[in-house]
């Protein structure tokens, strides 16, 4: 099985707790059994959500999640197959989007429209290797 990544960004509709919880829900539910891993950087300004599975399972996924109404301003980033999952461990790892990535005036300027799809696995890179082993 060959391993495909994408990764989106969006701006989250009416983002709260149970808002997030409830996506957290969907993906505990779906990634599992699409052998879907992956993270979602969150903050109510920014979702920034890497996805990676056999590709058929990723893009059936990611169509049902361009229809979501809790976000909008959907943008794909990066699609590419890849060698190896970058959070193996979890269906989805939820991680705040704090500053020392983008400011929130950098993301209202659009800049997650103009990094290069290096920076961007590289931020994800940084939130795996934060975590505990
Ligand atoms: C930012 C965001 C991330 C999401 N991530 C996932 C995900 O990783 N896996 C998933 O199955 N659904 C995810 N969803 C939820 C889907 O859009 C959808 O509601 C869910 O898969 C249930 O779809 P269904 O009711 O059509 O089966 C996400 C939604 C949003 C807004």
């Amino acid at each position: 099985m060959q391993l495909f990544r994408l990764i989106y960004c969006s701006q989250p509709f009416g983002y709260d707790l149970p808002m997030l919880n409830g996506i957290l829900a969907d993906a505990k539910t779906y990634n599992p059994p699409n052998s879907i891993t992956g993270a979602l950087i969150c903050r109510e300004d920014i979702f920034l959500q890497l996805l990676e599975g056999p590709k058929e399972n990723i893009l059936l996924t990611y169509s049902k999640i361009l229809n979501d109404d809790r976000h909008l301003n959907i943008k794909v980033l990066l699609e590419e197959f890849c060698e190896n999952r970058i959070f193996p461990q979890w269906h989805m790892k939820d991680d705040p989007a704090r500053s020392w990535f983008w400011t929130k005036e950098q993301i209202h300027s659009g800049i997650l429209q103009t990094i290069s799809k290096c920076e961007v696995i590289d931020a994800f890179e940084k939130v795996a290797n934060s975590l505990p082993e």
